[in-house]
């Protein structure tokens, strides 16, 4: 049995469909991803899975258990690390952990045990004793995540594991989800819209645009979707330039604002070419770069527009 299993699941609010009849399956051992924008319906779907929130249709399994049917073994076998931070502040770390130990009914030797061995796998053993409120917030995130852990579950869900957090920080918390994965007998599912998170951290990705999974598949695959190369031109006059780009090599161009997104085979050899057709059309060229496609440039190509933005700026098709 897959540790989890999705079918049709849909979340409405008055009418509203945040989740959409999403499908998907996760494997044992692999860290899952879905990415998508703001909004997408990430967070809805995390809290249908740990029963939180009741989904309007469809259903789910977690470590083979139905979500709405057996709600209590399904919270038996997670471990849970939210959006919003919900450690005592007040509490040491050791404190607050060994409150959650007690929840789920861990006896003393095994308390100090477990709490022993989840605060060196994030690095935190040397502060045990310590505050929380004394944490930054890198190491308030590692102290969740091996809470989350700390009941041995059969399923681990971080929503946003490293929102807010600076770059480096949270490359050094990508680490710890990575050894806790090697090391510990754990099927992990994360939330994020950090482009760079999905794909480093991730076996398989789901990409999530309103509501609806719109691609899944590993990170690699799913670049491929897009080609070999993306090249950027951000110019005075776009829709001239699109008018003037029909070159077989082109597979795809997407606008955004006053930049065009091209998908094409050489970049360092259509570069020069769509240069000189600005050129001889009168259309000024800004800037241009070349780059490997990236999973944004995924969520570009399928929607048209992109992860970071907040309001959905418009984006134009061609081809
Ligand atoms: N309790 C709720 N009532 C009404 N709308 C909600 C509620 N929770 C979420 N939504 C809406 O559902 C959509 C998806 O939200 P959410 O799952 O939090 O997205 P994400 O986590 O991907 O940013 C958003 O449009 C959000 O405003
Ligand atoms: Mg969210």
């Amino acid at each position: 049995m897959e540790p989890i299993v999705v079918k049709n699941l849909t979340k409405t609010f008055n009418g509203f469909k945040a989740v959409d009849s999403i499908n998907f399956t996760v494997k044992k051992g692999e860290i899952f991803g879905l990415l998508g924008p703001n909004g997408a319906g990430k967070t809805t779907t995390i809290k249908m899975l740990v029963t939180l929130l009741k989904p309007s249709s469809g259903e789910a399994k977690v470590a083979g258990y139905d979500v709405v049917k057996q709600p209590n073994m399904v919270r038996k076998n997670i471990g849970i690390v939210f959006q919003e931070p919900t450690l005592d502040l007040e509490l040491t770390a050791k404190e607050n952990l060994d409150f959650h130990a007690r929840l789920y009914g861990l006896n003393k030797k095994r308390r100090e045990e477990r709490i022993k061995e989840v605060l060196k796998l994030v690095d935190l053993y040397d502060k045990a004793n310590l505050q929380v409120k004394k944490f930054s917030g890198g190491m308030q995130r590692r102290l969740e995540i091996a809470r989350g852990l700390l009941h041995f579950p059969k399923v681990l869900f971080l929503d946003e594991p490293t929102l807010g957090l600076d770059a480096q920080t949270r490359r050094k918390i990508w680490d710890y989800i990575i050894e806790m994965k090697e090391r510990e007998d754990v099927t992990i599912i994360l939330t994020t819209h950090y482009i760079e998170e999905a794909d480093k951290l991730c076996d398989r990705v789901a990409i999530i645009d309103k509501g609806k999974i719109i691609a899944l598949d590993d990170p690699e695959n799913l670049k491929k979707m897009v080609g070999e190369d993306v090249v950027s031109l951000t110019v005075n006059d776009p829709e001239r330039l699109i008018d003037e780009l029909a070159l077989e090599e082109i597979r795809k161009i997407v606008r955004i604002e006053d930049r065009l997104e091209l998908s094409v085979v050489k970049g360092e050899i259509m570069i020069p070419r769509m240069v000189e057709i600005a050129q001889k059309v009168g259309v000024e060229v800004k800037s241009v770069s070349l780059r490997k496609p990236t999973l944004e440039d995924v969520f570009i190509h399928l929607t048209g527009r992109e992860i970071r933005e907040e309001s959905g700026k418009n984006a134009f098709w061609r081809r």
